[in-house]
């Protein structure tokens, strides 16, 4: 806390949470839950594909993509199957049991949530999101970069400490949606960008730098992934 950057909240289940709470924000969070097995498998059922991550983490350090698969009726038991990916490795898994098993031995005790797992755009079939940052000033807050990240082939999170490109947004935008529709999704970003720290401030007084992360799916509905206060 405190120092010239200003107030840090360490926790996304707690940021995610102050988000969900304004009814024009809280249609771009994806859906969230604690890890749980209940709620891992209530999650997979809904959504299918599911993406796990500490409540306190950062630079995609254990963010692990989890998809349940069912193979038909026609099978008696085991109809369904499950695998993670964690980097650039892939897991599968023929019961629930085995899958959770996996997951704890990753979670190492730490708390995790789970979140609907988004189809995000891709440049060259590499994921691409982006980082807003937004910093106050005397002046008031002042947009400092808005850039896109796009994967390290092989990888679905696009942390630059991962291998990410940072590449300018309108690029990301033409390259992954459309050349067309670059204005409007860099404004759409902006607006959720204000609406949320607004939400945030008045939460928690002091805080003074925001990096959003945004993704944009296939069909182009845009995502906050999370909120960091100490953003690169
Ligand atoms: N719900 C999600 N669906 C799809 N990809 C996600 C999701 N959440 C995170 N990611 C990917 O993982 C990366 C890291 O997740 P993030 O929530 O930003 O945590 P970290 O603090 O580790 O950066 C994101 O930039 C994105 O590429
Ligand atoms: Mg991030």
């Amino acid at each position: 806390m405190g120092g010239h950057k200003g107030r840090q909240l360490a926790s996304k289940w707690v940021k995610t949470e102050a988000l969900l709470s304004h009814i024009d924000i809280a249609p771009h969070i994806p859906p969230t839950k604690r890890f749980t097995a209940e709620n891992l498998r209530s999650m997979l059922d809904a959504h299918h594909m599911v993406v796990v991550k500490p409540v306190v983490g950062a630079g995609g350090h254990g963010v692990i993509k989890v998809t349940k698969r069912s193979r038909g009726s026609k099978s008696a038991s085991g109809a369904e199957s499950y695998a993670f990916t964690y980097y650039a490795q892939t897991k599968r898994f023929a019961s629930f049991a085995a899958l959770i098993g996996a997951l704890n031995k990753k979670r190492k005790g730490r708390a995790y949530l789970i979140q609907k797992g988004i189809d995000l755009a891709t440049v060259d079939g590499r994921p691409i999101d982006y980082r807003v940052k937004y910093v106050k000033t005397e002046k008031g807050w002042v947009y400092r970069a808005i850039v896109g990240r796009i994967a390290k082939p092989g990888l679905f999170v696009t942390n630059l400490c991962r291998g990410g490109t940072l590449v300018k947004s309108a690029f990301g935008i033409s390259r992954s949606i459309s050349p067309a529709e670059v204005a409007e999704k860099k404004s759409k970003m902006r607006e959720l960008t204000v609406l949320s720290t607004g939400v945030l401030e008045k939460k928690y007084p002091g805080i003074g730098q925001l990096g959003f992360d945004y993704g944009i799916d296939k069909q182009g509905k845009i995502w906050i992934f999370e909120v960091n206060t100490r953003p690169q």
